[in-house]
């Protein structure tokens, strides 16, 4: 293994503390590279009752989430792997949106999710979602109880799992040979390639790449047969994969993009994406310490997890940075672990709006600046920390 980035130690990114001076576990952030399976990986992986004891991670309901449903429904359903009418089955279907859109397009749909909280508000919006981990005997059951699924989809959890071989041995139990299996995750070409060194945090184990997904199929005797890129948080990639037959097609795209990551994430590149990490980390420090030396108010936007290593990988704390932004309700009144700063809704922000806000949330950036500015407030400034530190 080779050592890409030491982010220090830092507790649990989503583990929002309930008073400011709660008392806080800190674990090892180091970011691998295994030459062996082509993957990037935390060197320590914590367990899930650390991670998701109290989950607070709500899917926004974000107009950039919405047009991806609608991308992902469109490109799924064009090229033939999702047929109308189908079954769809969503592993960490968090509250549950993706599916409630494609319940409105006529799917049958059902939701397994790990965190009971998340679950009941699913199922308090309609959606049938079943709380538990995917593996191999919640996936018999499923299948007993449900039918065979046509589409598996795991949007953003499948590196979630310090054991994905657990989840890809489920998914080869549940589906048969003509259903697909969509696996969407943050694309390790963006993060390295846009120094999105944020993307680093306890829940993120795994940063995949089309190589290192080929490598973990192959063990469960399926395949990629498709890929596509999308701009959402940050840059992610879909990965479409199915039970090995040999009369399947394999998407071009497949290879190219292999290719282009054998030529990219190399050992130069890694130096590059820890040196560029180290750069932000000292633009940002002199930044926020001179707009506030000059009595400037800042505020971060979004109580994001990545926000969360930005602060504490950057050092800035509540002495920095009066409030954090966030528009959902059950962080409100929390404070960020480390930096203990408070979480205000996005109403209170906009009654006394800041100087600046730093944007934590960069990746629903034009988003959260149109609407800041359709509240009406005209006076503050973004401070976009990724992919280098620059003020809009
Ligand atoms: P995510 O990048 O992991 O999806 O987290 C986004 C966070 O930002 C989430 O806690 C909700 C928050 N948010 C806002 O506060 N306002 C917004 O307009 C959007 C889109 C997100």
């Amino acid at each position: 293994m080779r050592t890409v980035l030491d982010l220090g130690v830092s507790p649990p990114a989503n583990s929002l503390l309930d008073r400011p001076d709660e008392p806080q576990n800190c674990f090892p952030l180091v970011l691998e590279h295994c030459p062996r399976c082509a993957n990037l990986q935390l060197r320590d992986c914590l367990d899930a009752t650390e991670l998701y004891g109290n989950y607070l991670y709500v899917t926004p309901d974000s107009r950039v989430l919405q047009e991806h449903y609608e991308q992902l429904h469109q490109y799924l359903t064009a090229r033939g792997y999702l047929a109308p009418h189908g079954f769809v089955l969503e592993v960490g279907s968090n509250v549950g949106l993706l599916l409630q859109y494609l319940q409105r397009k006529g799917f049958k749909v059902l939701g397994i999710d790990a965190a009971a909280n998340i679950c009941r508000m699913a199922r308090d919006a309609g959606v049938n979602t079943i709380c538990e981990f995917l593996g191999v005997t919640s996936a018999r059951a499923i299948r007993d109880t449900y039918g065979m699924p046509d589409l598996l989809i795991a949007r953003h959890c499948l590196a979630h799992n310090a054991d994905p071989h657990a989840m890809i041995a489920a998914a080869a139990e549940l589906l048969d040979k003509s259903a697909h299996l969509v696996i969407e995750n943050a694309y390790a070409l963006n993060t390295v390639e846009n120094n999105e060194f944020d993307q680093i945090y306890h829940e993120h184990m795994f940063y995949y790449s089309v190589r290192s997904m080929q490598t973990l199929l192959a063990s469960h005797g399926m395949h990629l047969v498709d890929v596509f890129l999308t701009p959402v948080h940050g840059g992610s990639i879909v990965f479409i994969a199915k039970r090995k037959s040999p009369d399947d097609h394999i998407a071009p795209e497949v290879e190219s993009l292999a290719v282009r990551e054998d030529q990219a994430l190399t050992a130069t590149a890694f130096e590059r994406f820890a040196a560029n990490a180290a750069g932000i980390r000292r633009s940002l420090r002199t930044l926020i310490t001179e707009l506030t030396s000059r009595g400037h108010d800042i505020y971060t936007y979004g109580a994001t997890a990545k926000g969360n290593t930005l602060l504490n990988y950057v050092g800035l704390t509540r002495e920095d940075i009066r409030y954090c932004v966030d528009s959902t309700t059950i962080k409100q009144g929390k404070y960020l672990p480390q930096s203990r700063i408070e979480i205000i809704s996005e109403e209170s922000a906009y009654a006394r709006a800041p100087d600046y806000f730093l944007l934590t949330a960069w990746n629903y950036k034009e988003e959260i600046i149109a609407k800041v500015r359709q509240a009406g407030n005209r006076r503050s400034r973004f401070i976009l920390p990724i992919p280098s530190v620059h003020i809009v």
